[in-house]
């Protein structure tokens, strides 16, 4: 379903974050990591949620096993990244950014379905956004490279979930990425930046 994902993502362009947020972040790494540890773990079990809905949709099946599989993986490098820190992970506080893109998802079928595809496709745009931030922005190499390589993967993301949206719904789905990108960026006006990667 990924063939034609270089065009994909032109249909999901977010606001760029505060230029603010980078300085935070470099401010605060232990925070940024035990935080960015979540959102790994979280990004998998959301993929695997959708296989428990979507059983006979055997592309999205297949698609979401491998991108589950990714993202645990990325648990095991954030974590090895801690311990190399010797930063113990924290308790998940939560994500009101998530949450707040959660609400808008529809709830009647096939639109609930569509909405959660494309919820995840603004996630893993911003979430590569703010990677590929702290990628260029690290101060040690080896964080550096981990965070190129993490970012290059949730642009990969982004563009599959974008793809199961498309199949879906051919005729509507460029428009509602389109609000939900208004609807995100809603999402950070007056709110205060912080360490977290959708801070
Ligand atoms: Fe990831
Ligand atoms: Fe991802």
């Amino acid at each position: 379903v990924i063939d034609s994902a270089p065009q994909l993502g032109d249909a999901l362009i977010l606001a760029p974050s505060d230029a603010r947020w980078i300085d935070v972040a470099l401010g605060d790494l232990d925070a940024i990591h035990a935080d960015h540890l979540h959102c790994e773990r979280k990004a998998a079990q959301s993929a695997l949620s959708l296989i428990r809905s979507y059983p006979e949709r055997t592309d999205l099946v297949r698609e979401m096993a491998r991108l589950a599989h990714d993202e645990t993986r990325h648990v095991v490098q954030v974590s090895q990244l801690m311990a190399r820190r010797e930063q113990p992970a924290a308790y998940d506080f939560g994500d009101d950014y998530a949450v707040a893109l959660r609400d808008h998802i529809r709830k009647p079928e096939p639109a609930r379905l569509l909405d959660r595809l494309l919820v995840f496709a603004v996630i893993e745009a911003r979430s590569a956004e703010r990677l590929d931030l702290l990628a260029n922005a690290l101060p040690d190499p080896k964080s550096r490279e981990l965070y190129a390589s993490l970012a290059t993967a949730e642009f990969r993301h982004r563009d599959i979930f974008l793809a199961l949206a498309r199949d879906i719904d051919p005729a509507t789905w460029r428009a509602r990425a389109a609000e939900l990108a208004a609807v995100e960026s809603e999402i950070f006006v007056d709110r205060a930046i912080t360490a977290r990667i959708h801070g």
